[in-house]
């Protein structure tokens, strides 16, 4: 028995090894990209031994033992934030071919947005970051055509009523102007797609260049377009989740109601 337990589904492993979700990883296994043992696996039933069986994901080595790696990429316009795409275009993946381990994008910039990407094969820290609940600040800079108002720029931190509901608090700033257009800093908390463009459209300022300056406290620096770097170990311990802990209450006489 001791040799079932050490089973698992293929699907299951490749997305605790952090590959992607498990309805990606189904999509993986039927395309064909995934062997083990050597062997192309497509039957999503598939059981691996998680101790002594070898899977690789398109000829990568995927171990659910592997060293954790966090990358901050400044992504080019021109690059999908995907681990591959049916009609070939350039991935961001294309950008990081020197790292061994399979790492995917930490939620997404759009093809035409620059700027500051994260790449892990942490699935856990990846769930973490992109999960609303958690309000990560997110930073843009958005060229605009035309001056957003004060009181336009309010809107914009207010909340905006957009087709899929209402924006959340926000900070909005006008950092310069360049001739007719306006150069638009917005602080957002959400990662809803297309979200930013979609902010300033419903304000009346069209989107022209797009870019991510900021996650958390983690900035491009002096990373240029198609560059990246690791993560060190700092910045990824002030990624990590903050276990909050538990207050302790010590009695008290107000407590036992005696006031
Ligand atoms: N908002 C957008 O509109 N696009 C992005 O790529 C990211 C946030």
């Amino acid at each position: 028995m001791a040799e079932e337990n050490n089973l698992m589904r293929l699907q299951k492993y490749l997305a605790l090894a952090g590959v992607a979700s498990r309805r990606r990883c189904e999509e993986l296994i039927a395309a064909g990209r995934v062997a083990v043992n050597g062997m192309a696996v497509t039957a999503l039933g598939t059981k691996v031994d998680v101790q002594n069986d070898e899977v690789l994901l398109d000829g990568k080595l995927v171990s659910l033992q592997q060293e954790k790696r966090y990358l901050l990429l400044y992504k080019p316009i021109g690059y999908l934030s995907s681990v591959s795409d049916d009609r070939g275009r350039k991935t961001v993946l294309d950008l990081v071919r020197d790292v061994p381990e399979r790492l995917y994008p930490v939620g997404r910039l759009d093809y035409d947005t620059e700027g500051l990407l994260l790449l892990t094969n942490d699935g856990e820290l990846t769930n973490f970051l992109i999960h609303p609940r958690h309000e990560i600040a997110k930073t843009y800079e958005a060229t605009v055509k035309g001056k957003p108002t004060a009181e336009e720029l309010k809107r914009l931190e207010s909340g905006v009523l957009l087709e899929d509901g209402m924006t959340a608090p926000a900070k909005a700033r006008l950092v310069r102007t360049m001739g007719k257009n306006v150069l638009v800093r917005l602080t957002i908390h959400e990662g809803r797609n297309r979200q930013v463009r979609r902010m300033l459209a419903a304000v009346g300022y069209p989107v022209l260049a797009l870019k991510r300056t900021q996650i958390g406290g983690l900035t491009l620096g002096d990373l240029q377009a198609g560059q990246w770097r690791f993560l060190t170990p700092q910045e990824v311990a002030a990624l990590q989740p903050k276990v909050k802990k538990k207050k302790i209450q010590t009695k008290t006489e107000t407590d036992n109601g005696e006031n």
